[in-house]
């Protein structure tokens, strides 16, 4: 299988899931993809020997779905038949959405289906829960939905803020990612439930 990891920002989980795809792996990765020019994960990819490209979101304006045919054309001159969201930052509409059905994956930092949407570890925090952590799932046209294949979770400690929970969800990311992305290549969508445990 080949797949196509779309980012914004720094990358950390586009490049943990570039590193799992080695070996007996089922799959490679063919392109990471940002709408962010200025994005440091176009960097770390060209570093791991990935090819790159960059759909500017910017000259499309409300026109999405214009934005959207741009990167399935990158996506699929790049033969990926799998798609990985990953810190991607963009919303995406039914027309992208659709285009992808059950080849499309998102990580997301809260224990879904709670806290969909952003500023996950503060509602966490203000919420006073005693556990958090993060959550892979196939991506529908529902922000954040769509059926979960594996979450991670984690204690929150006292004295936690937004910034130390994020620190510690952030490596269960890319724990959890990878492994769920290495059963989901072969057609296995049974869920993955990892705790600090097997962290
Ligand atoms: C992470 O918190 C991840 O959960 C969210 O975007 C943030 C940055 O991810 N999807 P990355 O370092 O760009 O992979």
């Amino acid at each position: 299988r080949k797949v196509a990891i779309l980012i914004s920002g720094g990358g950390s989980n586009m490049v943990s899931l570039v590193r799992s795809m080695t070996g007996d792996h089922p799959a490679r990765p063919s392109l990471v993809l940002s709408n962010r020019p200025d994005a440091g994960g176009l960097l770390k990819a060209a570093d791991l020997g990935v090819t790159t490209a960059v759909v500017d979101h910017k000259p499309y304006g409300s026109n999405r779905e214009g934005f959207e045919a741009e990167l399935i054309a990158a996506i699929e001159a790049s033969e990926a038949d799998l798609v990985c969201l990953a810190g991607f930052m963009r919303v995406l509409t039914p027309y992208f959405v659709g285009h992808w059905a059950g080849r499309m994956l998102n990580i997301h930092p809260s224990l879904l289906p709670k806290y969909k949407g952003l500023h996950t570890h503060a509602r966490a925090l203000e919420a006073g829960d005693t556990e958090h952590g993060c959550s892979v799932h196939e991506v529908t046209a529902e922000l954040d939905g769509g059926p979960i294949l594996g979450q991670a979770r984690l204690p929150i400690l006292s004295g936690d803020t937004p910034d130390t929970l994020a620190a510690r969800v952030l490596p269960l990311e890319h724990r959890l990612y990878p492994a769920v992305l290495r059963r989901y290549a072969t057609g296995d969508r049974t869920p993955i439930l990892l705790t600090t445990a097997d962290a």
